[in-house]
């Protein structure tokens, strides 16, 4: 079982390992987003998030053992993340996770909420294997990450100020639209015209993996503010603002593939739903011969799947949580253990 509550999504996956096609054993999932409860506040307000993690947990628990079939006595392990996340809702999980595997006499792990995301494109057909180079946009995080085998990770660029998703939120609020606005805005570009506004590529201009995404919100702020502010202006704003983050993360990506010679390209995290990013990655990669992996973009976002998959790895590879209940708010990826051969058909 994977438990997920680093911030405002609860989710609970169930699991049967099956390490040549890990997506195959995937037996149920259940996703309770909080958007709503936070809505009126403008962004995830923490002990808000924490509560209705604690109120919504077992029954997503409950229904995701019944679209399985399953009870509580056929689970072999639970998986949940340990972090990084608000450290209220992480506890939440944890705590509740940690419980049902010693209740249970089963191994529980605490998992790496970024590993998850990084491993959610093995939950497809055709699964990619280590060497790869993984791009990781969410709300919290952008990394350029070089995967040499499951927990094998060097950091090859890092945000310095806003994340991707962070910076598609921002951006939004500027614009008026309501929390959480990246997917909204998103879906604004894909009225937008093209050519309307042009906004910097953000570090582009020098070498190095590392982004900068906060001077494009102040950029597109301006350009509102002077302009008429009409839905069609903010459509032509949104598109103009979609293709500066998407152009930018092509740019890195390509660096990213040229100083690591990997040839494949995994793209995971809540960003990694924008269709636009999607369709330029993988027409980069067409041209440039380095294969693209998504995950399906319910997948992208959080999710207790990821968590699942990610704890059977771990798990499988022998390793285990004690039996106090431990989260990191603040945890570096590239501080893992490494988990080799926990695949099938790993280089
Ligand atoms: O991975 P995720 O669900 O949560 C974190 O771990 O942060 O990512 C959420 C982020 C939010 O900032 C959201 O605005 C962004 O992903 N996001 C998108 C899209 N869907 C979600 N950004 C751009 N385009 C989308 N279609
Ligand atoms: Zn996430």
């Amino acid at each position: 079982m994977g438990i997920e509550t680093s911030c405002d999504e609860t989710g609970v996956a169930l699991l049967r390992w099956e390490p040549a096609q890990p997506g195959r054993g995937l037996l149920a999932h259940a996703l309770y987003s909080q958007i709503r409860l936070h809505a009126e506040y403008g962004g995830v307000v923490p002990e808000l998030a924490s509560r209705d993690h604690v109120r919504k947990l077992l029954p997503l628990v409950r229904q995701a053992l019944a679209e399985a079939g399953l009870t509580p006595q056929d689970l072999g392990g639970v998986a949940y993340t340990a972090g990084p996340g608000l450290v209220g809702a992480l506890l939440v999980g944890a705590a509740a996770g940690r419980a049902m595997a010693w209740a249970l006499g089963v191994p529980a792990i605490g998992v790496h909420h970024m590993e998850g995301h990084l491993l959610a494109p093995l939950l497809e057909e055709d699964p990619p294997r280590p060497p790869f180079v993984a791009l990781l946009v969410s709300g919290g995080h952008s990394l350029l990450v070089e995967v040499k085998g499951i927990g094998e990770y060097r950091i090859l660029g890092d945000t310095l100020d806003d994340a991707a998703g962070e910076a598609f939120d921002k951006t939004a609020k500027l614009m008026g639209l309501p929390y959480p606005g990246g997917p909204e805005l998103a879906r604004l570009a894909g009225q937008g015209r093209p050519g309307m506004f042009r906004f910097p590529r953000p570090m582009t201009d020098r070498p190095g993996l590392d982004f900068s995404f906060s001077g494009l919100k102040t950029q597109v702020l301006l350009a509102w503010q002077k302009s008429d502010r009409s839905e069609q202006t903010r459509a032509d704003i949104a598109r103009a603002f979609e293709e500066a983050i998407v152009d930018t993360l092509l740019i890195k990506c390509r660096r990213a593939l040229q100083a690591t010679g990997a040839k494949r390209l995994v793209i995971a995290g809540g960003v990694g739903a924008n269709r636009r990013l999607r369709a330029e990655l993988a027409a980069a990669g067409e041209q440039d011969g380095f294969r693209t992996y998504f995950p399906r973009p319910a997948f992208c976002t959080d999710n207790g799947a990821m968590i699942a998959l990610a704890g059977a790895i771990r798990l499988a590879a022998g390793q285990q949580q004690g039996e106090s209940v431990d989260v990191h708010p603040r945890w570096d990826l590239s501080g893992l253990p490494p988990a080799p051969q926990a695949l099938a058909g790993q280089e």
